[in-house]
Parts: structure tokens; C-alpha cells; sequence
């Protein structure tokens, strides 16, 4: 894509347009419009319209409770002063891509000396975008996460989940996501995750964790983290993808880590080589500003503090907006039940037909009138 957008730039520069336009015929004649991004249409479709009463709940970003974009408090401390930092520096990123990295090591518990983690860009798309490309030559299947046929409870279908993993073949990789299931707002239970080990043991699957949501879950990093931590405790080679675009509300930063966990660290060593290999061409040396301001955070075990209550406050904002959905569809007179919204947890409940709201845009101002549409649409 930035490929395209420099070439782009080239045939559009104002002193080549002249140039273009007599040409009989462009590279791009045959270039189809492709077809708008289902979420990021539904944001397109909210600017435009012009309904006073309008509510976004397509977002896959914090708000706050004005509806509006939350810069966390000791982030907003470190971003100019790092800036600042980082123009008078102005140090080209070589070999300093592994900062961020190595600062986790040493601050999280989840990170330790034989674990290996590189400052990310944006080499993670969507997952099924991923896998299905052909190019990436993994066949791809998929397990159920909630029983789709029913709908019973829309809680977690841990037995439909374990007969479709049972099915996949050995030294699969099977994909988890550690918290907050993003759409589907359910996680297996600690005894379900106990189970889900064994299976991953029996059939020497290799587990990638896809972590996005650390503490929007339960309010508590590490409590977010147990399934990832359990599974390192039990001896499995997991790795992991991290986003800190949510929980650090550093959109647009890039800011995230992929960690593999190896035997040892003469093994860490090896891996890290071909990782370094690997991502010379994708994206050679990542943004650095979103890096460094996590890693800050990380590290300081005052701002560390602070962030990790800004985000149990993000957390309890959308369980307190799950609560009153239910208790104001209850005033309404209740039609369904509704249960799974507050029995969802992380930022998006999920509902029938592939519909996911992000509570995120659920605010004190909108929930009566969006209760009550709900009410109105499916009594
Ligand atoms: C489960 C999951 N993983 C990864 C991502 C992508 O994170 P990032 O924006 O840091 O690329 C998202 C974003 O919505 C997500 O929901």
C-alpha cells in the first residue's frame, strides 16, 4: 500500500499532471474499485449522517464517556517529552527496533530472559485476510466460539470449540485470543483453558496467542494474561502478538510486540536471527514514538502505576455501560434474554446474525435511547 500511495504521489505531482493528462492511457485503467471495508464503511456511513442522535458502536477504539477519543492521562504526560527526545536525537532507528523489546523483557512478568520480542509494525492484518491469502500457503479452518446454531446462552462453546480442534491436524497452529474475544466478547474459563492445554499437548499444536485487549477484560493486566501465563507455566512454546493500540489508546502508532518463547536462550538466538531476516523486507525499522512511549510506561513503576488504574477505569466504564443496557432493556420490559451482555466481557458484546457492538461508544448520554431501540426492534 505505501508502494502504491508513493507512486501515486509521483503520477499526481502538480508538475506531472499536465503530462498525465495528455497521455492516451494510465497504469491504472484497469484498477476495479475494491469494495469498502465492512467496519470502516459503517465509520464513513456515521460521518456522514447527520442525525443529532447518531452513535457509533462499529468503534474498535476507547471512548470515553462523552462519546469522545480518551488520551490516557500518563500517556498524554510522556508523548512531548519524548517527542522532544527523539527530534533532538534524531537517531536513525537502526538496531535500536529491539528498545521496546528488551525494556518488556525486563518489565513484564509474562516476558523473561529466554523470550524473544520484536517492535512490530504493521505486519498483522485481519486474521482470516491472513491466513486465506494465497501466498501464505497455511490452509486455514475455523472452530466455533459460540454455539451459532442455538444461541442459547451466547456464552463460550468449549465443547463445539474442543470437536473442531479435535478434527485439525497435528502441529497445526491454532490461534487463541488471550483476552476479550474480539468480536465475540467470551473467553474460556481458567478450567477451560486447563482443558484446551492438554489438547493443544496431545496433538502438539503450536499456540498463537493474539493478545489486544490486556486489562479491557477484567480491569487487571495480569489477570487478562493468565491464559498466556499458564500456558508458558505448562511447557508450551507459545508466541505471542500484542497490541498496546487499545490499552495505551496509542492508535496509529503501530505499538505492539511479537514474542516467542523458546527452550533457551542459545534457542532465542537462532529464532531472533530469522526473525531479523524476516523483517528487513516486510518493514526494515519500525515507528519508534508509540515504542518508546510504552516502553517508558512500562518501565517507570510510578507511570506503570498510573496506567494500569487508567486502564481498570477504561475497563469499569464499559462494565458499568453492560449494567445499565440490562437494567434499562429490564425497565423497558424485557423480551429476551439479554443476559449475555453483561456475562460478555472486554469491549464488544456480540449478537445473532454476526453483530458486534463495541460498548465502547455506549455513553451515560446514549444508552436510554439506544436500550430502547433495541427494545423496540426486537420485541
Ligand atoms: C484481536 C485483535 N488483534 C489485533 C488487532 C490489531 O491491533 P493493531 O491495531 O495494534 O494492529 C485487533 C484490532 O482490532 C484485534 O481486535
Amino acid at each position: 500500500m505505501a508502494l502504491l500511495h508513493s507512486r501515486m504521489a509521483t503520477t499526481f505531482h502538480p508538475g506531472l499532471a499536465a503530462a498525465a493528462s495528455a497521455r492516451a492511457s494510465s497504469w491504472w485503467t484497469h484498477v476495479e474499485m475494491g469494495p469498502p471495508d465492512p467496519i470502516l464503511g459503517v465509520a464513513e456511513a456515521f460521518k456522514r449522517d447527520t442525525n443529532s442522535k447518531k452513535m457509533n458502536l462499529g468503534v474498535c477504539a476507547y471512548r470515553d464517556d462523552n462519546g469522545k477519543p480518551y488520551m490516557i492521562p500518563s500517556i498524554r504526560r510522556q508523548r512531548p517529552r519524548l517527542l522532544e527526545k527523539i527530534w533532538t536525537k534524531n537517531a536513525y532507528p537502526s538496531g535500536d527496533w529491539l528498545v521496546f523489546v528488551r525494556l518488556l523483557q525486563r518489565s513484564e512478568p509474562v516476558f523473561c530472559k529466554d523470550i524473544l520480542s520484536l517492535a512490530k509494525m504493521s505486519f498483522y492484518p485481519n486474521h482470516p485476510g491472513e491466513t486465506t491469502r494465497p501466498s501464505s500457503g497455511m490452509p486455514a479452518c475455523s472452530y466455533k466460539v459460540i454455539d451459532t446454531m442455538t444461541h442459547k446462552t451466547c456464552g463460550f462453546d468449549f465443547s463445539g470449540a474442543l470437536e473442531d480442534i479435535s478434527r485439525i491436524p497435528e502441529q497445526s497452529v491454532l490461534l487463541l485470543h488471550a483476552c476479550a474475544h474480539n468480536p465475540m466478547g467470551v473467553d474460556p474459563r481458567p478450567e477451560k483453558w486447563k482443558e484446551m492445554v492438554s489438547v493443544v499437548k496431545k496433538k502438539s499444536l503450536f499456540a498463537f496467542f493474539d493478545m489486544a485487549y490486556q486489562g479491557f477484560a477484567s480491569g487487571d493486566g495480569d489477570k487478562d494474561a493468565w491464559a498466556v501465563q499458564h500456558f508458558i507455566e505448562q511447557g508450551i512454546n507459545v508466541c505471542l502478538c500484542q497490541s498496546y493500540a487499545k490499552n495505551m489508546g496509542l492508535y496509529g502508532e503501530r505499538v505492539g510486540s511479537f514474542t516467542v518463547v523458546c527452550k533457551d536462550e542459545e534457542e532465542a538466538k537462532r529464532v531472533e536471527s530469522q526473525l531479523k531476516i524476516l523483517i528487513r523486507p516486510l518493514y526494515s525499522s519500525p515507528p519508534l514514538n508509540g515504542a518508546r512511549i510504552a516502553a517508558t510506561i512500562l518501565t517507570s513503576p510510578d507511570l506503570r502505576k498510573q496506567w494500569l488504574q487508567e486502564v481498570k477505569g477504561m475497563a469499569d466504564r464499559i462494565i458499568s455501560k453492560r449494567t445499565q443496557l440490562i437494567s434499562n432493556l429490564k425497565k423497558e420490559g424485557l423480551f429476551h434474554n439479554w443476559q449475555h451482555i453483561t456475562d460478555q466481557i472486554g469491549m464488544f458484546f456480540y449478537m445473532i446474525k454476526d453483530g458486534r457492538i463495541s460498548v465502547a461508544g455506549v455513553t451515560s448520554g446514549n444508552v436510554c435511547y439506544l436500550t430502547h431501540a433495541i427494545h423496540q426492534v426486537t420485541k
